[in-house]
């Protein structure tokens, strides 16, 4: 185990006979917020990767509440990082994204230079949007999703998701206000149905009863417009520094 003064600790967990690293947070460690109630976001972290499972795109690792050296926290199976996956983001000439590419918003690069951040029109990143609008997540910046080296990219710190309150804040704007994929529409059927039953049992532990009905409700309107959301203009939909 090392770096215990942060909330975030690494160490090996077993389960099943089986051990392997994992990230733990201890409730505990956990920094008070003036808008999520104190306690909570280990439950929100697993909450988050029960609605990813329920998904099927498997974008959330593993993650379990668990008792651990500093009390109960969260666990969470430890993805290793691919240092050669290719960049996902990148700034670009202000003039427009390069083809691949698709922009997130105009920053100030110092000297009073423009850029433009740009974010790959990935579809991983494109159904982890959409797991974002779902989750409400406040928090997508690009060191909240990790390539790994079987080509799959995993989503994680999924503490400040769930709020009643729209929230979200993240980099993954290239679809703002185009139709979900065909594949997106058919897993949003499936979480509006697994919401009523099987996932709305396994989320109960974790969420209040009005945070569960504003997921009903944020899948709902999913289906219903069939869009990716926009930012909204009463929140700062942008997470910076962007990493
Ligand atoms: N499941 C994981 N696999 C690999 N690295 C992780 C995982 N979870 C967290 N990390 C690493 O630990 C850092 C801090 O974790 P994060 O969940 O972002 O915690 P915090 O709530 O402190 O922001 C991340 O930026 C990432 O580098
Ligand atoms: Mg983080």
């Amino acid at each position: 185990m090392t770096d215990a003064s942060n909330a975030v600790l690494y160490c090996t967990a077993t389960l099943d006979g089986v051990t392997a690293p994992c990230v733990y947070k201890p409730v505990a460690g956990e920094r008070p917020l003036w808008d999520f109630p104190d306690g909570t976001l280990a439950g929100r972290e697993v909450a988050a990767y029960e609605v990813s499972a329920a998904t099927g795109w498997a974008l959330v690792p593993p993650t379990l509440l668990r008792e651990g050296p500093h009390g109960p926290g969260m666990v969470q199976l430890w993805v290793e990082p691919d240092a050669d996956a290719p960049e996902l983001l990148d700034l670009q000439d202000p003039a427009g994204a390069e083809p691949g590419w698709l922009p997130i918003v105009r920053a100030d690069v110092g000297a009073g230079r423009t850029a433009l951040l740009v974010h790959r029109d990935d579809d991983r990143l494109r159904r982890l949007a959409v797991l974002d609008a779902v989750l409400n997540n406040a928090d997508r910046k690009g060191g909240h999703w990790i390539p790994a080296a079987d080509g799959r990219l995993y989503g994680i710190d999924h503490g400040v998701t769930f709020n009643v309150q729209g929230k979200l804040r993240t980099l993954l704007w290239g679809w703002a206000d185009q139709p979900v994929t065909a594949e997106a529409q058919d897993v949003l059927v499936r979480l509006a149905e697994a919401l009523d039953g099987d996932l709305g049992a396994r989320l109960a532990p974790h969420l209040t009863a009005a945070e569960l009905r504003a997921t009903r409700e944020r899948v709902g309107a999913l289906r219903l417009t069939g869009r990716h959301p926009a930012p909204s203009a009463d929140w700062p939909s942008i997470p910076w520094p962007p990493v």
